[in-house]
C-alpha cells in the first residue's frame, strides 16, 4: 500500500481528522486555543481503546500490578520534594524583532515567524540570554489568590503514584517486585508545543511505576524496555518506524539513572513516544524527607528495610493515538479510484464492523438491522444505508473499521453475509449466526 509524501501527511491527517470527527482544534468557533485540541466521536473512542490496551495489559493480564487514579491537584509539598519547583524548567529566549519566544535547546526545530522557512539561527534572529521557565501550570485553591493558596496542575501521574505507594501496598497485599499503573491528565506550559498533538499543553499519561529491590533494578530496567518495545509491535506499529534512544548524561531528568526513548518517525522526524527511566529511590526518598513519613519496604523474606528503587515507563496517550493515525494512514488507487484508508489495528479501531443491507428493499433493511441490534451489544459498530455500498466501504475506510458486513440478496437463501475485510477488501461469507465469534477473534484487546 502507497504511503502519501512525508511532508504533506501531516496536513492530509490533520483535516482527515477534522472531517471525519477525530480531533478537533479547542474552541473553535472562536477562534481555537493554541495547542489544546478536542477528541470527536471517532477520536475518543480510539483513545479509549488504547487505555484500554495498555491497561489491560499492565493490570488485567498481570498479577505485579495495581490501578490508581489519583487527584491532578496535590499538596504543593509534592513538587518541592520531586524537584519539579525548583528544577523542571526549559531555557527560553526572545526575538528582539520578531518578538517571538523559542526554547534555547531547540532552535534549530524552532520557525521564525518573519520567515517560516528558516529557524532563528538561520534567520539570525536578535535572541536574548536564555532564562529558565518553569513549566508548571500554577492556580489557586480557594477564593483568596494568594502565595499560601498556590496549588499547581500535575506535570506528571508519577507523584500521585509514589505518594500512595503505602495506601496501595497495604491493601493489595503485593510484594516487591510490583508496580502501580495509572492513567490520567498532565498539564506543561511547554515554550514551543505543536505538530498537532504530539506536543501540547494539557495531555494524558499512561505510566506505571515498577517498585524494585535496588539490587535488581538494572535487570527490571532492561526488562520493561523489552516490553514496552513489544507493547508498540502488539499495538500494530511497523517495527522499521520504531526505535530506541538511550539517554546520554546530559539527557538525563533530574530524577534519572538510566532512561531510554521509544522513537517513532512521524512526517517530522524522529521524536519521543515513551519514556522508560531507572529513578533510583530518588523519588521515594525526597518524599520521605518533606514529609516525615516512612515510606520504606519491609522485605520479610530478605529480613530487610529499604527504599524501593523505581523502574518507571511513561507514555503519552495522546502521542501514541498520533502514532497510531500516523502510521496507519494510507493512500491507494483502486479501480481508477483513490482510496483512503487507516490501517488501525482491528484491536484498538473506533468502530469494529459497520453493517449494510446492500439495498433498501426485500427485507435487507431489516435483516441488517437485527445483526446491527446483535452486534452492537459487543462491539462498537456503525449501520448505514445510504448511497452505494461501494461509497459505503470507502467512508467505513477512512474511519478505520476494519470489517464491514453486507445483507445481500443470498441472505435469505442461506443464513449467509459478506464479511469484508478493510485491508484487502476481500470479501468471505459468513452465517449470521457466526459473525460475533468471527469478529471477537479479531478485535479482542
Ligand atoms: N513521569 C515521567 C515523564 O513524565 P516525560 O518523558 O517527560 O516523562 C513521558 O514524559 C511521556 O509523556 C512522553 O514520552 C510523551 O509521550 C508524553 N508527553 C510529555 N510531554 C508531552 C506534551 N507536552 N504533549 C504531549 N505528550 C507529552
Amino acid at each position: 500500500m502507497a504511503k502519501p509524501k512525508q511532508n504533506d501527511l501531516m496536513d492530509k491527517l490533520v483535516s482527515l481528522c477534522k472531517r471525519r470527527g477525530f480531533v478537533f482544534q479547542s474552541s473553535e468557533i472562536y477562534g481555537g486555543l493554541a495547542s489544546c485540541w478536542d477528541y470527536g466521536p471517532l477520536g475518543v473512542e480510539l483513545k479509549r481503546n488504547i487505555k484500554d490496551f495498555w491497561w489491560t495489559g499492565m493490570t488485567q493480564k498481570r498479577d505485579d500490578i495495581e490501578g490508581l487514579d489519583a487527584a491532578i491537584l496535590m499538596h504543593p509539598k509534592v513538587w518541592q520534594a520531586s524537584g519539579h519547583i525548583a528544577g523542571f524548567t526549559d531555557p527560553l529566549v526572545d526575538c528582539r524583532t520578531c518578538k517571538a519566544r523559542f526554547r534555547a535547546d531547540m532552535l534549530d526545530e524552532a520557525r521564525c515567524p518573519k520567515k517560516p522557512s528558516r529557524s532563528p539561527i538561520e534567520n539570525e534572529c536578535d535572541l536574548t540570554e536564555p532564562r529558565m521557565f518553569n513549566l508548571m501550570f500554577k492556580t489557586f485553591m480557594g477564593p483568596v489568590e494568594e502565595d499560601s493558596s498556590v496549588v499547581y496542575l500535575r506535570p506528571e501521574t508519577a507523584q500521585g503514584i509514589y505518594v500512595n505507594f503505602h495506601n496501595v501496598l497495604q491493601p493489595s497485599r503485593q510484594k516487591i517486585p510490583f508496580g502501580i499503573a495509572q492513567i490520567g491528565k498532565a498539564f506543561r506550559n511547554e515554550i514551543t508545543p505543536g505538530n498537532f498533538i504530539f506536543r501540547t499543553r494539557e495531555f494524558e499519561q499512561m505510566e506505571m511505576q515498577f517498585f524494585v529491590h535496588p539490587s535488581e533494578d538494572e535487570e527490571w530496567y532492561e526488562y520493561w524496555k523489552e516490553q514496552r518495545w513489544q507493547f508498540y509491535l502488539d499495538l500494530g506499529i511497523r517495527k522499521e518506524k520504531l526505535r530506541m534512544h538511550e539517554h546520554g548524561p546530559d539527557e538525563l531528568a533530574h530524577y534519572a539513572k538510566k532512561a531510554i526513548d521509544v522513537e517513532y518517525e512521524y512526517p517530522f522526524g524522529w521524536k519521543e513516544l515513551e519514556g522508560v527511566h531507572n529513578r533510583t529511590d530518588y523519588d521515594l526518598a525526597h518524599h520521605m524527607e518533606h514529609s516525615g513519613k516512612d515510606l520504606r519496604y519491609f522485605d520479610d523474606q530478605r529480613k530487610e528495610k529499604f527504599i524501593p528503587y523505581i523502574i518507571e515507563t511513561s507514555a503519552g496517550c495522546d502521542r501514541t493515538l498520533l502514532t497510531v493515525l500516523v502510521d496507519a494512514y494510507r493512500e491507494e488507487e483502486v479501480k481508477g479510484e483513490k482510496r483512503v484508508l487507516l490501517s488501525f489495528s482491528p484491536k484498538v479501531a473506533p468502530i469494529k464492523v459497520a453493517v449494510f443491507p446492500l439495498v433498501k428493499k426485500d427485507g435487507m433493511p431489516e435483516i441488517a438491522l437485527d445483526i446491527y441490534h446483535d452486534l452492537k451489544q459487543q462491539f462498537k459498530c456503525f449501520y448505514d444505508d445510504s448511497g452505494a455500498v461501494g461509497r459505503r466501504y470507502r467512508r467505513q475506510d477512512e474511519a478505520g473499521t476494519p470489517f464491514c458486513v453486507t445483507v445481500d440478496g443470498q441472505t435469505k437463501e442461506d443464513e449467509t453475509v459478506t464479511l469484508r475485510n478493510r485491508d484487502s477488501m476481500e470479501q468471505e461469507r459468513v452465517k449470521i449466526g457466526e459473525l460475533k465469534k468471527v469478529v471477537a477473534e479479531k478485535v479482542t484487546l
